[in-house]
C-alpha cells in the first residue's frame, strides 16, 4: 500500500501531458480552411460561402431542416427563446443545474427563467419537477444535455404536447451524443449550441449552432442575428428591420475550422465513449464509486465526467459532503484533479437572487408576470447532486482533452485505486477537515458590488 501524496507519500502524477492536452486538435487541414478565409480576403459574417457550406454540412451531418451559425451558444439559445414565440414577461422553465447562460438567453429576451429540480440520477431536468413549475405564463421548456448526456426528451416531450410548450434544447455539451438514434442538437423543437474551444465540436473562438425543422422559427431566428432585417442573397438590402435584431453573425473563420472539426467530430466521439466507458467500468468496481449513468437508448460523450461518492457504499458513516471533498484533496495532490463544476442551483446567483437584471427589477417587475422568488434551497437534488458529486478535470477546463487518452483514464483510475486503498486514512481527515458546502462559496446578496477592475490603459 503506498502512502498518499495528502500525507506525504510521492504523487501519483507530476507531468503536465497528458492532463494538459491542447483542445481543439489543429491538423493542417484546419490550418489550411484558416487561410482559405485570410486569403479571400472577405470577411463579413453573412452570406459568406465558407458560412453558408458549413451550416449545410452541420444540416446533413445532424439531420436537421435549417441551420444557422451564430456568434455564441449563448446567442444561439437566444435566437431558440426568440423564435419560440416567447414575448417579454413570459416564462421558460430551465434545469437548476446548469451553465448560466441557458438562463441567461431566456433572460435576454426579457423573459422569466422558472428553474426546476434535477434528477439525482442522470442529473438532467426531472420532468416531474418540470410539472409544477408549469403556470399561465409558460412558455418554453428549455432541456438541457448536461455534462453530453441527452436529457429525457420522451417525458418533456409529452408535457410540451400537454401545455402547449414549445420544447428548447440547450445541446451545448452534448455534441456528437444521440438519443433514441438522434443527435443532441435535433431533440428540441429549436436547438443552441456552443462551439467555444472548450465544448466537443469546437471552433478556434467563439461561435454557436441554432438548430430547428420549423421554417417559421428559422426565420424569426435569422432575424435575430441579423438587426431584425431579412437577408437575401443576391437582392439588394432593404434595410428594413422587421423585428429587434442584434449582431449575433459569426465570423468566417470560426466557420471554416469548423468545418473540418466537423468531419473528425465521429472520431473524437468513439474515442470520448470508448474511454468514458472504459474508466466508468474501472470505477464501479470500487465500493462507493458511482460513475455516471447511461440510460439505455442514449449516448453520453462526457463532455463532464461528473462521480458520485456514497460513503455508506464503501462502508463508512461519514458525512458525504466531507468525503467528497477529502477524496478531491486526495486525488488533486495525486496530481488528478477533481472539481466542482457549479457550486449551487443557478438561482442562488446573486443576479437571481436580488432580481438584478436589467435593472428596476426587469423582467421581474414586468406588468403581467407572475410573482417569482429564487430560493435555491428548495432545489434539493441539485443541492445533493453538488454536494456529494465532483467531476473530473481542473477549474476551467473540461471534457475533450481528457477523454482522448485512454493514458487519462489509466492515471485516474490507478488514482483512484490508490485512494480506495487508503480511505481509512481519508476518511479520518475527512472528518476532522474545516468544511462547508460547496455553495457556502455564495457571497450574500450582492446587489450594487462591483470587483475592483484594472484600466485597460497603461500608465
Ligand atoms: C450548458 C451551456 N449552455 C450554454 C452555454 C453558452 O455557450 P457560449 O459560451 O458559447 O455562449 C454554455 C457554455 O459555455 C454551456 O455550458
Amino acid at each position: 500500500m503506498s502512502k498518499l501524496a495528502l500525507f506525504g507519500g510521492e504523487p501519483l502524477f507530476k507531468k503536465e501531458r497528458p492532463l494538459e492536452d491542447r483542445w481543439p486538435e489543429t491538423l493542417p487541414e484546419d490550418l489550411e480552411a484558416i487561410n482559405r478565409v485570410i486569403e479571400s480576403g472577405q470577411f463579413l459574417g453573412i452570406n459568406h460561402p465558407e458560412i453558408e457550406a458549413a451550416e449545410k454540412e452541420i444540416s446533413e451531418y445532424f439531420d436537421v431542416d435549417y441551420v444557422l451559425l451564430m456568434g455564441s451558444g449563448t446567442a444561439s439559445l437566444h435566437a431558440a427563446v426568440a423564435a419560440a414565440g416567447c414575448v417579454p414577461g413570459d416564462e421558460v422553465i430551465v434545469p437548476a443545474l446548469t451553465f448560466l447562460a441557458s438562463a441567461s438567453a431566456v433572460l435576454h429576451h426579457v423573459c422569466i427563467p422558472v428553474f426546476a429540480d434535477i434528477d439525482p440520477v442522470t442529473y438532467n431536468l426531472d420532468p416531474k419537477s418540470v410539472e409544477t413549475k408549469i403556470t399561465n405564463r409558460t412558455r418554453a421548456i428549455m432541456a438541457v444535455d448536461l455534462h453530453g448526456l441527452p436529457a429525457n426528451y420522451e417525458a418533456l416531450r409529452k408535457i410540451a404536447e400537454k401545455y402547449n410548450l414549445v420544447l428548447i434544447e440547450d445541446a451545448a455539451h452534448a455534441m456528437g451524443a444521440t438519443y433514441q438514434g438522434k443527435k443532441a442538437g435535433a431533440l428540441g423543437d429549436v436547438a443552441g449550441t456552443s462551439l467555444m474551444p472548450v465544448k466537443q465540436l469546437a471552433t478556434c473562438g467563439e461561435g454557436g449552432i441554432f438548430f430547428t425543422n420549423n421554417v417559421d422559427f428559422y426565420n424569426r431566428a435569422s432575424m435575430v442575428r441579423s438587426f431584425g432585417e431579412v437577408i437575401q442573397k443576391d437582392k439588394p438590402r432593404a434595410y428594413n428591420a422587421f423585428t429587434l435584431g442584434w449582431n449575433y453573425r459569426i465570423n468566417p473563420i470560426m466557420a471554416a475550422f469548423l468545418r473540418t472539426q466537423l468531419k473528425r467530430l465521429d472520431h473524437y466521439t468513439n474515442l470520448f465513449i470508448s474511454n468514458g466507458t472504459y474508466l466508468s467500468k474501472g470505477l464501479s468496481e470500487l465500493p462507493g464509486v458511482i460513475p455516471p449513468y447511461v440510460p439505455e437508448g442514449s449516448t453520453h460523450v462526457y463532455h463532464m465526467y461528473r462521480i458520485k461518492f456514497d460513503p455508506k457504499a464503501a462502508g463508512y458513516d461519514v458525512h458525504p459532503g466531507r468525503f467528497a471533498k477529502a477524496v478531491e484533496e486526495a486525488m488533486g495532490a495525486e496530481g488528478l484533479p477533481l472539481r466542482l463544476y457549479q457550486n449551487a442551483p443557478i438561482p442562488g446567483q446573486a443576479m437571481f437572487r436580488t432580481k438584478e437584471g436589467f435593472g428596476n427589477g426587469v423582467p421581474w417587475s414586468l406588468p403581467g408576470t407572475n410573482p417569482i422568488k429564487y430560493d435555491f434551497e428548495e432545489y434539493t437534488n441539485t443541492l445533493e447532486v453538488l454536494e456529494t458529486t465532483r467531476c473530473i478535470g481542473k477549474n476551467g477546463s473540461a471534457g475533450p482533452w481528457y477523454f482522448r487518452n485512454r493514458e487519462t483514464m489509466d492515471l485516474y483510475l490507478n488514482g483512484f485505486r490508490k485512494v480506495w486503498e487508503n480511505l481509512d486514512e481519508v476518511v479520518d481527515y475527512a472528518e476532522k477537515m474545516e468544511y462547508s458546502p460547496p455553495w457556502s462559496i455564495l457571497a450574500p446578496s450582492t446587489r450594487g458590488v462591483w470587483v475592483e477592475v484594472t484600466p485597460t490603459k497603461k500608465g
